[in-house]
């Protein structure tokens, strides 16, 4: 089942077209380039209100232009979840935030807010968790989260994400840490979480410095995260952004990986994350995919699965 993210007020995906998406994030216009966006653009003259864009070099990277005075950084809130973020243009095209997550963080703030309401006291890992939106979501719900993330200023943002949402009070543990090292410890420590969050990268570096590539490596490392669910867990989720993945890939790994201790206790669903594309193209129902999700609903939930 695909999820739209589309209750945002501060954020917006205004147009696309031309390889590139056109987005209002508070009162700021930045465009970047997507390479999903195989189509041309709605609306040419919205593209003049850009007050940024970011442009590729032949080099595989590339450089934000700034067409306005920015501030170095600002804000935007997630009303449903009273969430706000920081919001900065950085290298490799990010903001800091993934918009499309917000349908992700919805049912998970849903799951965890119920295991609350019946007494439980919910503990979740939140893997590669870059800039919080997952923990903020989970945390305002009243779990207490584990967020781990091997860059130190992704986790100090995520700490000010945090704190920006009027959640420092909470219990959150900041870890910064190889998160595939993070996980074989915390098997051998026997520790149990019930609710787990992923967002491997497509390519990078395993717990030995060896080659990590997600086609190769992934199956195992979720089939040792299995090893951290409770018994009674509330949810699995794993996050793909490699492009050419179906997200009946990484259902299937969620299935494959089960524990035994588990088996006809879960559901699983999966599909694209999906922004809706507004001004010209809402007539026409236009949604941006923007990689996918699979996710384990396990006996913990009484609140049904994500959509
Ligand atoms: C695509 S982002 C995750 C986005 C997140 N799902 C969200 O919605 O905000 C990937 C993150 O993984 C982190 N990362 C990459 N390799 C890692 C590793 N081996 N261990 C821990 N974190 C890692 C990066 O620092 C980055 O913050």
């Amino acid at each position: 089942m695909n999820l739209t993210a589309d209750k945002w007020q501060d954020y917006e995906l205004l147009d696309t077209g031309g390889g590139m998406k056109l987005e209002r994030w508070g009162g700021i216009i930045l465009s970047r380039p997507d390479p999903q966006v195989i189509w041309s653009r709605s609306d040419p003259d919205a593209w003049k209100k850009a007050d940024a864009e970011y442009e590729r070099s032949g080099t595989g990277g590339g450089k934000w232009h700034f067409n306005s005075e920015l501030p170095e950084r600002w804000t935007v809130g997630y009303g449903p979840l009273g969430l706000r973020f920081i919001i900065e243009p950085m290298g490799f095209k990010h903001t800091g935030l993934f918009p499309e997550q917000a349908a992700n963080w919805e049912w998970m703030n849903r799951a965890v807010a119920d295991a609350v309401s019946h007494g439980r006291r919910p503990e979740i890992l939140n893997l590669f968790g870059y800039t919080g939106g997952a923990t903020a979501a989970c945390a305002a719900g009243g779990a207490a989260v584990c967020h781990v993330d091997a860059s130190k200023g992704m986790v100090t943002r995520a700490r000010e994400n945090i704190g920006e949402s009027g959640l420092a009070d909470r219990t959150v543990r900041y870890i910064v840490d190889d998160a595939f090292r993070f996980v074989a410890r915390e098997i051998r420590r026997g520790h149990r979480y019930d609710g787990i969050i992923m967002d491997p990268p497509s390519y990078g570096r395993g717990p030995s410095g060896e080659i990590w590539k997600l086609e190769d490596n992934l199956e195992a490392f979720v089939a040792s995260c299995m090893r951290l669910l409770s018994d009674e867990p509330l949810f699995m989720l794993l996050n793909s952004y490699t492009t050419g993945f179906s997200p009946a890939v990484t259902e299937n790994v969620l299935k494959l990986t089960l524990p035994e201790r588990l088996s006809g206790k879960c559901s699983f669903v999966s599909g694209d994350l999906l922004l809706p594309v507004s001004g010209k193209c809402s007539a026409i129902n236009i949604s941006l995919p923007c990689g996918s999700y699979a996710a384990l609903t396990g006996p913990g939930v009484s609140v049904g699965s994500p959509g």
